[in-house]
């Protein structure tokens, strides 16, 4: 007997014939999803895969292998971790203080002196790398398959952590060609920034002890004692270079090389490395990913400089712990020291009352930064910052900066402990905290003067109906003076009303008054997003213009009938119901159609029926005719999706000129680079 497998080929019996073969079939399927992040099949058909191969597993528990793809959870929690003593000694790195560009050049100085090389002799050949925030970790394969995974240690002797490592789904428990009797392979333990930030706000909404910082998260994680919570801790991986290897491998003369070869066997290494001939090369990476850095999904703390060929390596040798041939050319720091001046609560347009430490200004993460975020009450009190504290403040990527911890030494005797208001700090109203929720909320509703200016500022946005120069200075003037009390309100202000307010001159005035004649037309989900329903971002409103049409249906349709629509849950749909219950509500929406605020509206279309759906786009650069948002727009209205890098997902990018790094991006990776007058094509008929 045989049975098909998924793609229909019988397989041949015995049954440890099939185990074997769904393994190689989930092992090859785990790759292409985790570490290409490309996957072939459904997650559904890998699923049915893997049940399959842990049914057999259990009738025939004979048949289990340490690399079976089920293996990956398992081992009971520890009373501690074992000792390993690494056969190949784990090296740290020499830092390069100075973080100009002098950094590369002290560097390649130093490597041509140790060579004896003449200023005629011609560049040293270089891998420049990134350095990751994360942890230091060996893996160790024996015939291909992981039998070990230790943490770094003092260098020489290190943790046994193999069975939270396991847990890695980037990690290959075998690697997918025939390798050395003895592989170690060295890399780096990290969290995803938006990895992180989600175990945050999952830890903060269980009332849970947050995590400082991505490393910090990503080394409890490692160091956890019970396999099934590091399991639960999204980690990721990447491999810059080798422990022991045996026999060695001939054939491999370079890093480079080498990294090129680790990844054909399944392993993780970062697309940005790059060959780099000179210090001048070696500059010009540091400068590139210094402005790619905020935009990357993980930590960095700078770059990694390698001389490139082996022999070079071996020549050049070891200063005590560090070698001479690598060094590390650091960024600006992440984290700073600063003081707190004061603790301010702020106002949310939903009334959700957010403590705000402000700060002596301090450059971290590459901007000044004077705020940062406490979050709220529980995790205040957590962090007991008070007035006058010296706190380390962390600001990564675009993530808000915040409080990460106090230095309780520097404590000043007096400093006084912070205590969430009970009302709210703006209007005076209560301030409640529900019952299983995290936040405190002013219930001062649109009464509450903050709220409504966040309220009209999120409508005026340029996401919303864009109404340009109305910042938040004048929107303070517009309703600390009582004109503007409602969305309406604004449609109805005069030059002379305008121009009447304090350093408004008639020229500016009349430029509100233009850009609020012009935000009246707009679409419909600009215009239901500015609503700023609980909930409903750009995305849901969208998905909610789409799917209904016109603004009535969605008035009216009952929560079944929203839950109809792509990514509306029972909580969406819910509060938008909730919404357009409240009869002041309903009334702001007609008074701003009678104010004249229009946009097209049509019959529910389908989202099967457009054209571009399933695709994915990436703009970039300017285009002749089409601003951005427009672009933007035209794609989405024929159901396409419009993301901000390129990556293998993306079927096409957009280039218009002086198109960047994306375009090259594009390149690199094959994706077809399209005009604006192809893509203008493309809307119509799809191809
Ligand atoms: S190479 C022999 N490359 O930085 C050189 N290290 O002290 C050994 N790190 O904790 C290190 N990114 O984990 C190297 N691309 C990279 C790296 C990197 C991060 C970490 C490493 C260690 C520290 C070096």
């Amino acid at each position: 007997m045989s049975t098909p497998d998924l793609f229909g080929i019988a397989t041949p019996e015995p049954l440890a014939q099939r185990v074997q073969h769904l393994r190689d079939v989930l092992h090859h399927h785990a790759h292409r999803y985790y570490v290409m992040d490309e996957p072939q099949i459904p997650d559904a058909a890998y699923d049915q895969l893997f049940r399959e191969l842990q049914a057999l597993e259990e009738l025939h528990p004979q048949l289990i292998t340490p690399d079976s793809p089920t293996q990956r959870v398992g081992g009971k929690a520890l009373e501690q971790f074992d000792s390993v003593q690494h056969a190949v000694p784990m090296l740290s790195i020499r830092t390069e203080t100075d973080t100009q560009a002098s950094g590369a050049q002290n560097f390649d100085a130093r490597i041509r002196k140790e060579l004896g090389l003449s200023e005629t002799d011609p560049p040293v050949e270089y891998v420049a790398e990134l350095k990751f925030d994360g942890l230091a970790l060996n893996l160790r394969y024996e015939n291909g398959v992981l039998v070990q995974a230790a943490t770094r240690g003092d260098g020489e002797v290190g943790e046994d952590v193999t069975q939270n490592i396991r847990t890695i789904g980037q990690i290959p428990l075998r690697l997918l060609q025939n390798v050395p009797a003895v592989l170690e392979v060295r890399g780096e333990v990290y969290m995803r920034r938006d990895d992180f930030e989600q175990l945050n706000e999952h830890q903060r909404s269980q009332g849970d002890k947050s995590f400082v910082n991505p490393r910090n998260a990503a080394a409890g994680a490692v160091r956890q004692l019970d396999p099934a919570i590091a399991a639960k801790r999204p980690l990721s991986f990447f491999v810059y270079g080798l422990g022991e290897v045996s026999p060695a491998m001939t054939g491999l003369t370079t890093q480079f090389e080498w990294l090129q070869w680790l990844k054909s066997c399944g392993l993780p290494v970062c697309e940005h490395v790059a060959v780099a001939r000179g210090a001048e090369a070696l500059t010009a990476f540091h400068q590139r990913m210094g402005q790619l850095r905020d935009q990357l999904p993980y930590d960095i703390d700078g770059v990694v400089y390698k001389v490139n060929a082996l022999a070079l390596q071996q020549q050049l040798g070891f200063v005590t712990r560090e070698p001479r041939w690598a060094v590390a050319h650091k960024y600006p720091a992440q984290e700073m020291l600063t003081t707190v001046q004061a603790i301010e609560v702020q106002v949310g347009r939903t009334g959700k009352l957010t403590p705000v430490a402000k700060l002596a200004p301090v450059f971290v993460g590459g901007v000044t930064v004077t705020n940062a975020t406490l979050h709220n009450e529980d995790e205040a009190r957590r962090k007991d910052v008070r007035v006058g504290d010296t706190v380390i403040v962390r600001r990564a990527g675009d993530v808000i900066p915040e409080v990460v911890s106090v230095m309780l030494d520097k404590r000043v005797s007096d400093a006084l402990q912070f205590t969430m208001p009970v009302s709210c700090p703006v209007c005076g109203s209560t301030a409640v905290r529900e019952e299983g929720e995290a936040d405190y909320r002013c219930t001062g509703g649109l009464f509450c003067s903050a709220q409504r200016k966040q309220a009209i500022l999120h409508f005026a946005q340029r996401r919303a109906v864009e109404v340009d120069g109305l910042g938040d200075k004048l929107v303070d003037q517009l309703v600390d003076s009582g004109v503007v009390r409602t969305l309406p309100d604004l449609y109805r202000l005069g030059l002379t009303a305008l121009a009447s307010l304090d350093r408004m001159a008639e020229k500016s005035a009349q430029n509100i008054v233009d850009a609020l004649e012009k935000s009246k037309t707009t679409t419909l989900p600009r215009f239901l997003f500015g609503l700023g329903i609980r909930h409903v971002g750009e995305a849901t409103a969208k998905a909610l213009a789409r799917h209904f049409g016109n603004l009535d249906g969605i008035m009216q349709a009952s929560e079944a009938q929203l839950l109809q629509v792509a990514d509306v849950g029972p909580i969406v749909a819910q509060s938008i119901r909730l919404f357009f219950d409240q009869d002041h509500n309903r009334e702001v929406v007609e008074q701003l159609r009678a104010c004249g605020l229009n946009w097209p509206e049509g019959e529910p279309v389908p989202m099967a029926s457009l054209p571009l759906v399933g695709k994915t786009f990436v703009l970039t650069g300017t285009f002749p005719t089409l601003s951005r948002e427009d672009a933007k727009a035209m794609l989405e209205a024929a159901g396409a999706k419009v993301a901000g890098s390129v990556s293998k997902k993306t079927d096409y990018v957009v280039a218009g000129e002086e198109a960047g790094s994306k375009l090259a991006k594009a390149k690199e990776l094959g994706v077809p680079v399209l005009d604006e007058a192809q893509m203008k094509a493309m809307l119509h008929d799809g191809t």
